[in-house]
C-alpha cells in the first residue's frame, strides 16, 4: 500500500466530540471507547485536552499507556505550558502525538491580540517547542477555511519549517462547500514549500450538513488524514462522522480509491456505545448507523429485497456489524447464551458483572416476551445506574396517575446511607417524581433536556431516558432504562445528580 492510497483515520470523539455540551463521558467510559477505537483499527485517537482539567490529563495519559496500536494524541493551545502538559500526558503511548493549534482567521486572530507577524513567530516558537519534545507533531490553523489564502500559506510554511509532520486544515465553523474543501488542500500542496513532505488532514464541522462531503472532497484534493467522530458527535451540528467516511470510501472505492484500516464490522457496536455514554441518541434516519438505515418498509422495497438484496442495498448490514436477526432470547435462555450474545455485541463481561446482568436479564424476560439485542444493550448500559456506591439511591417509588389526578409520586431515597421519604404532586407523573427528588435533595441544577426513547417496538418495550442537567456551567447527562418509563425517568434523574456530585468533588479546591 503506498502513501497515496492510504487515508489515516484520526478519531476525535473523546476530544471534539466530548466538547459537545452535555456529552461529558466518565473516565472509565473514555477508556472503554478508546479501547474500542483501537481494536477497530483507527490510526490516531485524540484522547482529550490535557491542560483543560486533571480529569482530561488522567484520561489522556491512561489511554496513551493502554492503547496497543493507535497513536494517541492530545490537544494543546499554542502555549508552552499547554504543550508541556500535553507531552506529559501522551508520552507513555506508542508513537505519541502532540496536536497544537492557533486561530488564524481574522475573526480568531483578534482573540490573542497578536499582529499577523507576531502570530507567525508564535507558530514557529510553539511548534519548535513541541517538536523538541516529540517527533510526531500536528499543527492546526483553526478556522483555516476563513483565513486569507496568502496568510494561510505563510502559517503552514512556518509550521512545516518548525517541524510539524501533519498539517490539519479545520473548517471550524462548517462554512466550506466540497469544491472549496478540495481546492484549499490542492492550493496548499501547490504553493507551500515543503508541503509534499507532510500529511495534510481535513477536519470538518457539519453546520451546513456538508462535513462528510467536505472531508471526502479534501481527500480528492490531496489530504491523507480525515478527522472525525463516532456518530458525528461534536459541538453544534457535530463533526464528520467516522462511519460515513469509512463506508463511503469502501462502497465508492471505484471513484475514491483510498483505503482505511478500520474494521467496518465494529461500527454498529461502537456507535451504540458512544450514543449511550454521551447521551446523544442517533437519529433514526442517520446514514450507516441509524435504526432505519437498513430497514426496507415499503412493499415495493421489500419485494425487491426478497428478489435480490442489491436492488436497494448498496451495503450489507453485516458490513457494519448488524446481525441479520436480532431476536435473541427469552426467559429460558441460559447464562452461557447471554455471555456469547453480549460478546457478539461487543461486551466481554467478567464473571461478577455477568452474574449481575443475568439476574436483571431474567427479570426483564419475565416482564417482556421477547428480548432483543437493543434490550440487552440497554440492560448492560444501565448497569452503572443506582450503583451501590452512589450517594443518592432510589429505594422505592410509587406513582398515582390517570384522568382523575392529582398525579402523585411517593418516593424513598437513600442519601448518604440515610432513608428519606417525600410525597409530591406534579403536572403529570414524571413531573411529580422530579419534584419529589428535588424536595429530598434540594439543588440548583437546571434541567436542560428530558428525552425518552423506546428501545424496541411494542407496548412492553423498555424506555431509555436521558436527563441533561446544568450547574454552574457544568453539564451532565444521566441515563437509565426500564420497562416502566416513570421508573426509568426517576433513575435517570438520580443518575444525573450523582454525576453532578462527582463533578462537584472533582472541581472542589484542595
Ligand atoms: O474545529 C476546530 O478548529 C478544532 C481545532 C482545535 C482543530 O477542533
Ligand atoms: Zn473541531
Amino acid at each position: 500500500m503506498t502513501k497515496q492510497d492510504r487515508v489515516l483515520i484520526f478519531d476525535t470523539t473523546l476530544r471534539d466530540g466530548e466538547q459537545s455540551p452535555g456529552a461529558t463521558m466518565s473516565h472509565n467510559e473514555k477508556l472503554e471507547i478508546a479501547g474500542m477505537l483501537d481494536e477497530m483499527g483507527v490510526d490516531i485517537i485524540e484522547a482529550g485536552f490535557p491542560i483543560a482539567s486533571e480529569g482530561d490529563f488522567k484520561a489522556v495519559s491512561e489511554i496513551a499507556s493502554n492503547t496497543k496500536n493507535a497513536q494517541v494524541c492530545g490537544l494543546s493551545r499554542a502555549i508552552y505550558k499547554d504543550i508541556d502538559r500535553c507531552w506529559e500526558a501522551v508520552k507513555g503511548g506508542v508513537n505519541p502525538r502532540i496536536h497544537t493549534f492557533i486561530g488564524t482567521s481574522p475573526q480568531h486572530r483578534a482573540i490573542p491580540n497578536l499582529s499577523m507577524d507576531e502570530m507567525i513567530d508564535r507558530i514557529h516558537d510553539t511548534v519548535s517547542h513541541a517538536r523538541n519534545l516529540c517527533p510526531n507533531v500536528q499543527w492546526s490553523p483553526m478556522d483555516a477555511t476563513r483565513t486569507e489564502e496568502d496568510y494561510l500559506c505563510r502559517t503552514v510554511e512556518t509550521a512545516i519549517k518548525a517541524g510539524a509532520s501533519t498539517i490539519n486544515i479545520p473548517d471550524t465553523v462548517g462554512y466550506t462547500a466540497p469544491s472549496e474543501s478540495a481546492d484549499i488542500i490542492r492550493m496548499l500542496l501547490e504553493r507551500v514549500p515543503g508541503a509534499d513532505q507532510v500529511i495534510f488532514a481535513t477536519h470538518c464541522h457539519n453546520d451546513l450538513g456538508m462535513a462528510t462531503a467536505n472531508a471526502l472532497a479534501a481527500i480528492t484534493g490531496g489530504a491523507r488524514q480525515i478527522e472525525c467522530t463516532i456518530n458525528g458527535l461534536g459541538e453544534r451540528a457535530g463533526n464528520t462522522a467516522l462511519e460515513e467516511v469509512v463506508m463511503a470510501l469502501r462502497v465508492r472505492n471505484d471513484i475514491m480509491p483510498f483505503k482505511t484500516m478500520v474494521d467496518s464490522t465494529k461500527l454498529m457496536n461502537i456507535s451504540r456505545r458512544v450514543a449511550t455514554v454521551s447521551g446523544f441518541q442517533v437519529q433514526y434516519n442517520k446514514a450507516i448507523v441509524g435504526k432505519n438505515a437498513f430497514a426496507h418498509e415499503s412493499g415495493i422495497h421489500q419485494d425487491g429485497m426478497l428478489k435480490s438484496a442489491d436492488t436497494f442495498e448498496i451495503m450489507r448490514p453485516e458490513d457494519i456489524g448488524l446481525s441479520e436477526t436480532n431476536l435473541v432470547m427469552g426467559k429460558h435462555s441460559g447464562r452461557a447464551a447471554l455471555r456469547s450474545k453480549l460478546k457478539d455485541l461487543g461486551y466481554d463481561l467478567g464473571d461478577n458483572q455477568l452474574k449481575d446482568v443475568f439476574v436483571r436479564f431474567k427479570a426483564l424476560a419475565d416482564r417482556k416476551k421477547e428480548v432483543y439485542d437493543d434490550d440487552l444493550l440497554a440492560l448492560v448500559s444501565d448497569e452503572g445506574t443506582n450503583a451501590a456506591n452512589d450517594t443518592i439511591q432510589i429505594k422505592s417509588l410509587e406513582v398515582i396517575c390517570g384522568t382523575e389526578g392529582p398525579q402523585t409520586a411517593s418516593l424513598v431515597l437513600i442519601i448518604d446511607k440515610d432513608e428519606h421519604k417525600h410525597k409530591a404532586i406534579g403536572d403529570g407523573p414524571v413531573d411529580a417524581v422530579f419534584k419529589a427528588i428535588q424536595a429530598l435533595f434540594p439543588h440548583q441544577a437546571q434541567l436542560q433536556l428530558y428525552q425518552v426513547h423506546a428501545v424496541t417496538e411494542g407496548t412492553d418495550a423498555q424506555a431509555t431516558v436521558s436527563v441533561r442537567m446544568e450547574e454552574n456551567g457544568k453539564i451532565v447527562t444521566g441515563q437509565s432504562a426500564d420497562t416502566d418509563t416513570v421508573v426509568a425517568s426517576a433513575k435517570a434523574y438520580v443518575n444525573a445528580l450523582n454525576k453532578l456530585l462527582v463533578r462537584r468533588e472533582k472541581n472542589a479546591p484542595t
